[in-house]
């Protein structure tokens, strides 16, 4: 994700359905993204394993990433839980790129994956790129049309923040990841600290500004014990924002 420049497509407009989201390049995502792993995307992938890797009671699980995008670490994250991950990604064009790439993943996501094995339990899951194939089910639609209580544990990363401008939309789109978990479900949300929107290829995309004590406000009715963390940003990625957020926690029962 690069800063709006001169020159970009501005699209003004500030709830989801105002920004082309069909057109947003996966490659581009990727490359500038997943190309390699910054040190801030290690620490969220550290976190993220430490939590998983403690739930004991959820095994062979249905599993839930909402606004996958080019991104397969929050999946590869969940996999020690899973026996099938749905990936429920709302454009068209990085639906098609998902599609092609849960089949046999590219090596960039190998080093993300080699921070997850540094725990056992990932371990035991043996190759990625076959668990991932087999495991994981790429489905066209939006956040805000998932089905209720349907999966057991779920992800959100960089989603429910740089989908819309819109407090309201922001407010709804957390709501619509959490109530499409089961009572009990693990979770884990990231999400870009204050940013200002976010350039794609030649698209610019939203974001509402969001800080660590909003984020544990929007979560603790459902998830008294949630973790809300500011990750310091090793600044590589792009201007326009001062960190990261990680929220980890379980649903209330
Ligand atoms: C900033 S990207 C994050 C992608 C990825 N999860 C990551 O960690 O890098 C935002 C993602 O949300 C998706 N998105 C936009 N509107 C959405 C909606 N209404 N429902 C679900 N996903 C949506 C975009 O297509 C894009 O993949």
């Amino acid at each position: 994700m690069t800063g709006n420049q001169a020159g970009d497509t501005l699209v003004k407009g500030s709830t989801n359905t105002d920004y082309p989201w069909d057109e947003f390049d996966p490659y581009a995502y990727w490359q500038h993204n997943y190309g390699v792993l910054r040190e801030d995307d290690r620490k969220m992938v550290e976190q993220a394993r430490d939590f998983f890797a403690g739930i004991r009671d959820v095994y062979d699980a249905e599993g839930l990433d909402v606004g996958t995008g080019p991104n397969l670490y929050p999946a590869l994250a969940m996999l020690p839980l899973c026996g099938k991950i749905t990936l429920w990604e709302h454009s068209r064009a990085n639906v098609e790129w998902l599609e092609r790439e849960v089949l046999n993943h590219s090596p960039t996501w190998d080093p993300f994956w080699n921070v997850l094995t540094e725990k056992s339990r990932y371990q035991k899951v043996g190759d990625s790129r076959s668990a991932i194939a087999r495991r994981a089910v790429v489905r066209k639609g939006s956040i805000f049309d998932l089905p209720r209580a349907k999966w057991d544990v779920g992800t959100m990363f960089f989603v429910a923040e740089s989908i819309t401008t819109a407090k309201l939309e922001f407010e709804r789109a957390i709501r619509s990841f959490l109530d499409a978990l089961k009572p009990g479900a693990p979770f884990v949300i990231a999400l870009m600290e204050n940013s200002e929107g976010y350039r794609v290829g030649t698209h610019f995309f939203p974001a509402i500004r969001v800080d660590k004590d909003v984020v544990r406000r929007k979560l603790i009715s459902y998830a008294p014990d949630v973790v809300v963390r500011h990750i310091d940003s090793d600044g590589l990625l792009r201007e326009g924002y001062s960190g990261m957020i990680l929220a980890h926690g379980r649903l209330r029962k």
